[in-house]
């Protein structure tokens, strides 16, 4: 070694060239070879630091002494790290990228009308109704019969109804898919003695052609309720209640002159939303031949029923221009609610 080398230059040199050879060395073989030549006992470049220290005059010893014994632990400490990462299975081997960030965990959620129907249910709750179900396959007698509707009403024309052919041998009479919540409360008022205060939320169908605000198959609210001087006025003031509670502030409802067989007088129901009248379905007093039909007393008890379309409220709510988006299923439009 020639004197004129500055010893730390030298423990700089040897210590940046071991470490570049172990970052180099790519494989166990490679590694060893790395530390045969610069930890190696008999002609390794450790030695030849070892006598320049050993060359180096009594004042400079000590402190060369410390940076020969840095210079080799940083040089023993990677190399074994390095024989550790090179002993790991190699990614690529196993055909996964660890590196790779993971695949999130997605919740699911209720869809935007099982929401609306489960708000529904709990605001009108609040005012003392109860719900109750029905069934979607219907007979005539509670889709039509018991609701007033004779049997020359345009209502019945088979093209206006899902009728079911095979259930119709099974049952005996024809069937149908119900074409409105109405059918329920005729099942309500057969089973129970007034007072009665019921909601039922659910499917109904009709063959209506598909676009942007129609489908065969949409929701509706029933509402019901029958007793001792039951008036219209009980009627606006709770679909008001309902309304403002939905919107969380003050709403007025609008009642239109309109016909349905079952309630007379009969009204279109619209409500007040951001400055445009929303159309929310029909309602009316129970027509006393409906109270007849189910064995009431139409001198003694009256009562109100309203029919009101679910989806309007939620697409007007979320801004859905399109009614299909919530029967296609599509996980992207369904994850925003
Ligand atoms: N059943 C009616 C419809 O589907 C709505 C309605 C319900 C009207 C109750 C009056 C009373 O259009």
């Amino acid at each position: 070694m020639p004197e004129n080398i500055e010893p730390t230059a030298a423990f700089d040199e040897y210590e940046q060239a071991a470490l570049n050879a172990i970052a180099a060395a790519g494989s166990a073989e490679g590694l060893e070879a790395v530390r045969i030549e610069f930890l190696g006992k008999n002609k390794g470049r450790l030695r030849d630091l070892q006598k320049l220290l050993g060359a180096a005059d009594k004042q400079q010893r000590p402190v060369l002494g410390k940076r020969f014994n840095s210079v080799k632990t940083a040089v023993i400490q990677t190399l074994e790290q390095r024989r550790t990462e090179l002993s790991r299975p190699k990614a690529e081997a196993v055909g996964v990228d660890i590196t790779l960030p993971g695949t999130p965990v997605r919740l699911g959620r209720r869809h935007p009308l099982t929401q609306t129907i489960e708000e529904f249910k709990d605001i009108i709750g609040r005012f003392g109704f109860s719900v109750a179900e029905g069934p979607e396959i219907e007979d005539e007698h509670h889709n039509f019969i018991s609701l007033n509707i004779p049997a020359d009403h345009p209502a019945r024309d088979p093209l206006e109804n899902f009728y079911l052919a095979t259930a119709e041998t099974a049952s005996g009479g024809p069937v149908l898919l119900r074409t409105q919540t109405s059918t329920v409360q005729i099942r309500v008022m057969q089973q129970t003695e007034p007072p009665i205060r019921v909601v039922s939320l659910g499917r109904v169908y009709r063959p209506d052609t598909i676009d942007a605000t129609h489908c065969c198959m949409f929701h509706q609210m029933e509402g019901l309720m029958v007793g001792e001087g039951v008036t219209m006025a009980q009627l606006k003031t709770v679909l008001t209640m309902f309304a403002s509670a939905y919107l969380g502030h003050d709403v007025p409802i609008r009642f239109r002159p309109s016909f349905f067989p079952f309630t007379e007088p009969s009204v279109e129901v619209d409500m007040l939303w951001d400055e445009n009248w929303l159309e929310l379905g029909g309602a009316g007093m129970v027509d006393p031949n409906v109270l007849r039909a189910v064995g009431y007393d139409p001198d003694a008890v009256s009562g109100f029923a309203f029919g009101l379309g679910i989806e309007r409220f939620c697409m007007r709510r979320h801004q859905i221009t399109d009614i299909r988006r919530f029967f296609e299923n599509d996980v992207r439009f369904l994850r925003q609610f």
